[in-house]
């Protein structure tokens, strides 16, 4: 389709039109020339297709689906290829339903434990949400149906979330709250944006030229249109300026005629506008151009992946031995998840499900018995509740409590206000820890819990909230048919007010600081060197895993070249099994830059059969080293030493190595009278130029710098000289140099140094 030719026979009201939705999930149609109207819906782990009853937050119906488990749950799996085949059925599903975009992923970082939507985020590390989020928008893509990365940017709480200001540094967003929308672009183009509903630094996210515009498209090289979240928009000619596309769901057409009005008067460009529909039709348009109605849609097969993909993310937290537990064996299940498990969270997300298998289904055929142990609906355990449970734990071999956080407990439009688990189910699993020593907790939860029995009890299995399926998944990994791979996309702390947020979280009235900055997750608690409960890429096996023969490409490197890193895995127990080989990189702070430890920068999944070895690599860029540096407004690598570290989790690191890297980019400099010599001392040019008066001036600087009798040598070392002469500025002459360097001779070498 001509995009453009279509647009210039457009009136203007009818371009108008089209820059907000017909109704709830249609964008707006144009009957005169044949434009369709195109539909777009939630997901993004299964479709959440509305025919009557519209609403943004699940609690009307929707069409029969397949809930796969929420990116909670999919990041644990470290697995990109697995994820682009959850994107691929999605999108499947997608041209059978007629719809044109999916919306999601969502990818904002979990800051604090707190955000009633962490279930529906990746990760606390930006470079697994963004790997995580690119690989399931190919997949989704891949089918010809769009996707709509959310929520741009900044949206970490729920608390106040249409009128917050995520108040945040540039280095941060950069470096934590962009990079997953920024590499999903770069790598994987998604169709759509979706903007967010708060602001960020005081400008809200649908009206911010600089987020939607000069970031988004100009830097990162966006191509489709941006949506509005439903109902952020504000300020709608600010916003079509801003670069915001289409508004979701309408105004009632208020806002379009605003934006007709903004045009006739000249305030607005028409040609702003044009775009704007161009950008639209055109993603609306390789839809059309695509759509296969005739897609089947074979849920039950889809059910069957779900499962496979809800085993593949599940973290086997701890384990003492007794997992996996023998077929052969009395076992029993306890608690109300085990027969109507938790599997997905509260929202616009909530899939109406075909079907679901609970653990208790799954385990048909073997020996299983079953106590509720609680009410979620009650949020009891009574002490009947509590006797029966302990009383099947006695007479079986192991105990498995399915526990976790009811739908109340978190969901989207609120924050949670503490992190623990309901208090009967601490009391259920405390009771029947206490009666059989071999009890197994399997926890339904979108976000980090505190674990007061995590010491009691005999294994810990993370199912996070897995999907429809999830039974199945469960049951496959406590009897070993599936060998547990998933690593924790985030650190569960001790407590909550462990966590880096902690003091800030929330924010005051409308103003949301982001003072922590950087250090969110085990960037902050690697900093500290705090325990934590359970470490960021922690997960175990019913094998175990070598990781051998580090090897660079080289030993030093010029931030314009790539370092391929290879690495031996093996797999030294006697069941296969998949690990996750994690590459973190770090560099040891300076004076100049203050850094996190380590962080995230490769990861890959493998298989490997018992005693199997394989080679894995990873290539390394300017990027893997880089931090943000606002002076230059660009990427930017200190020359210096770097250690690449290869690990089983973030705590776990197997071997290591280091890597020298120069950096081609010189940060301007301007030295004044005001420079101190440490400064000035750390540049080679600086060091040359003033060679010929360096000795005079540490004379001048420090007196009895030139004393070397013995009794001032023991009492002012050349080292305390020098540390004294660090802060010193350059000016320091004038007031204590008694005249012996002349002013002018000193502004004369800085002219010269700075106009070098
Ligand atoms: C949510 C979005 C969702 C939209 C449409 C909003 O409330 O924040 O994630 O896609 O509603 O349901």
């Amino acid at each position: 389709m001509d995009v453009k030719a279509l647009v210039s026979q457009m009136t203007l009201e009818e371009k108008c039109s089209l820059l907000s939705g017909s109704d709830f999930w249609h964008t707006e149609p144009v009957e005169r020339l044949g434009i369709p109207a195109c539909m777009v819906s939630d997901g993004p782990h299964g479709l959440r297709k509305q025919d009557m009853g519209a609403d943004h937050l699940g609690m009307n119906d929707s069409i029969e689906a397949v809930c796969m488990p929420a990116a909670c749950a999919t990041a644990a799996s470290f697995d990109k290829e697995m994820i682009y085949k959850m994107g691929e059925s999605i999108g499947s599903s997608c041209q059978h339903e007629q719809l044109s975009v999916v919306l999601g992923p969502a990818v904002n970082i979990k800051r604090s434990p707190l955000c009633g939507r962490n279930f529906e985020y990746f990760s606390e590390d930006p470079y697994l949400a963004g790997e995580m989020s690119a690989a399931f928008i190919n997949g989704v893509q891949s089918k010809n149906v769009g996707t709509s990365i959310k929520h741009f940017a900044a949206n970490n709480q729920e608390h106040r979330r249409m009128s917050s200001s995520s108040n945040v540094d540039e280095r941060t967003l950069r470096e934590i709250y962009f990079p997953a929308f920024e590499t999903s672009v770069k790598k994987a183009q998604p169709w759509t944006v979706m903007c967010s509903y708060n602001r960020l630094n005081g400008v809200y996210a649908s009206e911010d030229p600089w987020l939607l515009t000069e970031v988004l498209r100009d830097e990162w090289g966006f191509e489709g249109y941006v949506v509005s979240d439903w109902g952020a928009v504000s300020d709608r000619v600010e916003g079509v300026a801003a670069g915001l596309d289409l508004e979701m769901p309408a105004s009632g057409g208020h806002n379009d005629r605003k934006v007709l009005k903004a045009v006739q008067e000249g305030i607005l460009d028409e040609a702003v506008v044009d775009q704007a529909v161009e950008r639209i039709l055109r993603i609306n348009y390789r839809y059309l151009e695509n759509a296969k109605p005739e897609t089947p849609w074979d849920k039950e097969a889809d059910h069957l992946l779900s499962a496979k993909i809800a085993g593949e993310c599940m973290v086997l937290l701890k384990n003492n031995g007794v997992l996996p537990l023998s077929k052969a064996d009395d076992i029993a299940f306890i608690g109300e998840f085990a027969a109507k498990p938790r599997f997905q969270g509260g929202g616009s997300s909530h899939i109406h499900c075909f079907k679901t298998t609970s653990a208790l289904e799954a385990a048909e055929g073997l020996k299983v018995t079953y106590a509720q142990g609680y009410s979620v609906k009650d949020d009891v355990a009574t002490p009947e509740m509590i006797a029966e449970a302990v009383e099947k734990a006695r007479n079986a071999k192991a105990a498995v409590i399915f526990a976790g956080l009811p739908d109340s407990y978190e969901s989207e439009g609120y924050d949670r206000t503490h992190m623990g688990m309901p208090p009967c189910q601490n009391a259920l699993i405390e009771a029947v820890a206490a009666a059989n020593p071999n009890t197994v907790v399997v926890l339904h939860n979108g976000s980090p819990v505190e674990m007061p029995w995590a010491d009691k009890v005999a294994a810990i299995v993370e199912a996070y909230l897995g999907g429809q399926a999830v039974g199945i998944a469960a049951v496959n990994v406590l009897f070993g048919d599936v060998n547990p791979c998933g690593k924790l996309p985030e650190t569960f702390p001790k407590k909550l007010s462990d966590n880096p947020s902690f003091l800030y979280y929330g924010g005051e009235g409308n103003e949301a600081d982001y003072r922590e900055g950087i250090f969110v997750g085990y960037r902050y608690y690697d900093k500290k060197d705090m325990d934590v409960l359970f470490p960021f890429g922690h997960g175990l096996s019913y094998t175990t895993f070598a990781f051998e023969n580090l090897r660079l490409s080289a030993e030093e490197i010029n931030d314009t070249d790539t370092l391929t890193v290879t690495v031996t895995a093996k797999n030294t127990g006697a069941v296969p099994g998949k690990t996750v080989v994690q590459l973190y990189v770090g560099k040891g702070q300076t004076d100049q830059v203050i850094r996190p430890v380590k962080e995230l920068k490769g990861f890959d999944k493998v298989f490997l059969n018992p005693g199997e070895s394989k080679d894995v690599t990873f290539t390394l860029d300017k990027r893997s080293f880089a931090y943000w540096n606002d002076e230059l407004g660009d990427w930017h690598v200190e020359t210096g030493e770097y250690t690449v570290s290869i690990g089983h989790s973030s705590r776990d690191l197997a071997v290591c190595a280091a890597v020298k890297v120069n950096s081609t980019v010189k940060i301007p400099t301007y030295y004044t009278l005001d420079t101190i010599f440490m400064d000035l001392m750390a540049d080679p040019e600086a060091v040359k130029a003033l060679a010929p008066i360096l000795d005079a001036i540490k004379k001048a600087l420090v007196p009895g710098s030139d004393d070397k009798t013995a009794a001032a040598s023991e009492a002012i070392t050349e080292e305390m000289n020098l540390a004294m002469l660090n802060y010193m500025p350059l000016r320091g002459i004038l007031s204590f140099g008694g005249g012996a360097i002349a002013p002018e001779s000193i502004e004369a070498i800085l002219d010269k140094l700075n106009n070098a």
